[in-house]
């Protein structure tokens, strides 16, 4: 604290009489390479971290987690999918020498020396070297293994029909069905329910048919002639059978 001319008033001896920058002192192997943690690497941190933290609001708000419906053990139908950051790994256990009597090789013995060798890895590389070029073999090894989880990946995902997918885990409303109705009955006379579903909620075989947009004439020409993956002639009975179990299926969920 500066008052008058040159002069210096400093009742406390706690307080500095003269001001220093808050800076702590130089290390002398990095003279001038150091800076004070708190305020100023802290708001470099809080910065960077609020720039991430707003950026994740965002993409959460404009691409919400893609959630499927409530998980139905007894659904055996339903083909499980790991996200796509293990999909390396679950494609890893497609391959004849690591699948089958083999699994252990592709569950345990392939993940474990990778993920072995980056846990040893401070240990087998002691070198004070840091550039990437002047480390041939830790640098290959980690573009390796980074090329590797690349192509699984790629390779998995390929092979997965998305859109059925898409499909299996939608959430739809609950239908409501009246099984000692006279449509649902003709239904099951009709083997409809053994691709469509007991509750008619769909399965591998085929789609739902709970609350879709089709007019009773619509649904009665597909029971006959089919349509795209369903056969032709599903349905053998009389027209006042057809009628009932097509104005059924038109009016599931829409009372
Ligand atoms: C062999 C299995 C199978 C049987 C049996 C079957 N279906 Fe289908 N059904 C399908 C498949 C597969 C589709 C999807 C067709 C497509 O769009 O490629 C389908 C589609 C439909 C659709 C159109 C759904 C939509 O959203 O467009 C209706 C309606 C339908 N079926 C009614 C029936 C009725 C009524 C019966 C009984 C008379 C029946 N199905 C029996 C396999 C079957």
């Amino acid at each position: 604290m500066h008052r008058g001319k040159g002069m210096k008033f400093v009742g406390d001896s706690r307080v500095p009489a003269e001001r220093k920058p808050n800076i702590p002192k130089d290390y002398s192997e990095f003279p001038g390479k150091t800076e004070a943690f708190w305020p100023n690497f802290l708001l470099k941190e809080w910065m960077v971290g609020a720039v991430f933290l707003i950026g994740y609001l965002c993409l959460t708000i404009a691409h919400p987690s893609p959630l499927e419906r409530i998980a139905d053990p007894t659904d055996t139908g339903y083909l499980p999918l790991p996200d796509w950051y293990f999909l390396f790994l679950y494609q890893l256990l497609k391959y004849s020498f690591a699948s089958g009597p083999y699994n252990i090789i592709g569950a345990f013995i392939i993940p474990g020396i990778a993920f072995g060798a980056l846990m040893l890895a401070p240990f087998i590389d002691r070198g004070p070297e840091r550039r990437p070029a002047k480390r041939p073999f830790a640098t290959g090894f980690m573009l390796l293994a980074i090329a590797a989880v690349f192509f699984l990946t790629w390779q998995s995902a390929t092979q997965v029909d998305w859109k059925a997918r898409e499909e299996q885990g939608k959430i739809r409303e609950e239908v409501a069905i009246d099984k000692n109705s006279e449509g649902y009955k003709i239904m099951q006379e009709q083997t409809c329910l053994t691709c469509h579903g007991d509750n008619l909620q769909g399965g591998p075989a085929a789609p739902a048919l709970t609350g879709i947009d089709l007019s009773p004439e619509e649904i009665a020409n597909i029971a006959k002639n089919g349509k795209g993956n369903m056969p032709k002639g599903v349905f053998k009975g009389s027209d006042k059978e057809l009628k009932t179990l097509s104005e059924f299926v038109g009016n599931l969920g829409k009372e």
